[in-house]
């Protein structure tokens, strides 16, 4: 397996099952810091660059708590406007990278680019963790998914998962790869303009995933273990930032998650991730019902990043 010390996070297409292992054996390891609330002093001499070109409530601040866990430090940007990049000077990713890998000594990017972390990590010296770029990928948002569902079901191989929503979005290419490492299914469901791209399906038969996509989560939901939710109604992940207009739209019944239809048709031991924010696919009244892990998922998200912040920076091997 190779090290990670020193290495990007960019994608999960070229992770390997090992290496999911490695990984989620360092946060098992990691986590009762979390969970007590610590802070330890293994990343004491580090500091961390966040560098976000698009909003983050989760990303971002689980990065930010996971180093401060981990005794480290942490400087960057929360919008790119108040940068040079967002300015008349539009400054490029080259030369802003030239500029922050000298500020810290690991960089997380979330960008509206595709791809604009792997162009940060052609120039900097320094890891460069992907936080989601464009529509394109989300690797630490699907660790810490997998994690969630290695801790909460015990295995990941032999599950189903029904993955609702927009399958442009990032969060759907990171699991569909990593699905692949596992022998696990996949059964997409998403409107039809948001459906699998034929590159992407490429892509998981290349890689031996098994998968089906249907129309209705109603028909395939009693077949889920895990249930991976997404919003249909989205925002443009392509720009800096989207406003809310006046009109909103709401969610077709074929994509949502409802009390209801749990208690009618899942099966009795499935839970429920969402990486949220979550729009009306995932009504509230769900947090209440025993498939709920959005939650232990949010936290899971420090431990995660708490682990592969100890390994890039090669305060773990
Ligand atoms: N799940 C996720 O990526 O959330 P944020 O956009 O708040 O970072």
């Amino acid at each position: 397996m190779r090290s990670f010390a020193g290495r990007d996070i960019l994608s999960l297409k070229d992770f390997e099952r090992a290496e999911f292992a490695h990984i989620f054996e360092i946060a098992d390891r990691l986590e009762p810091i979390a969970r007590e609330r610590r802070n330890t002093d293994l990343l004491a001499h580090k500091t961390l660059v966040t560098a976000f070109y698009q909003p983050s409530t989760r990303t971002r601040l689980a990065h930010e708590a996971a180093m401060h866990r981990l005794g480290g430090h942490v400087t960057g940007f929360s919008d790119a406007k108040m940068t040079r990049a967002g300015d008349f000077y539009q400054e490029s990713i080259k030369d802003t990278v030239h500029m922050l890998e000298y500020y810290g000594d690991a960089i997380v990017m979330r960008h509206f680019q595709q791809g604009a972390p792997h162009e940060a990590a052609k120039w900097a010296s320094v890891p460069v963790i992907n936080a989601g770029d464009g529509w394109g990928e989300h690797p630490t948002q699907v660790l810490t998914d997998l994690y969630t569902v290695l801790s909460e079901m015990g295995t990941i191989d032999g599950l189903t998962f029904l993955c609702i929503g927009d399958m442009r979005m990032r969060t759907m290419h990171s699991i569909g790869y990593a699905l692949s490492q596992f022998d696990a299914e996949a059964i997409f469901v998403g409107p039809e303009e948001m459906s699998l791209t034929d590159d992407f399906k490429a892509e998981l038969d290349e890689r031996n995933l098994q998968y089906e996509e249907a129309e209705h989560v109603a028909d395939v939901i009693h077949r889920a273990d895990v249930i991976y939710m997404e919003p249909v109604v989205q925002a443009d992940y392509t720009a800096g930032r989207d406003e809310r207009g006046e009109q909103v739209g709401m969610t077709p019944e074929n994509y949502q998650v409802t009390r209801k239809l749990m208690a009618d048709k899942a099966k009795s031991d499935s839970i429920i991730l969402h990486s949220l924010p979550r729009m009306d696919e995932l009504p509230p009244d769900v947090d209440g019902t025993r498939h709920a892990r959005y939650w232990e998922e949010a936290y899971n998200g420090v431990v995660m990043r708490m682990a592969l912040l100890a390994l890039v920076l090669g305060a773990m091997e």
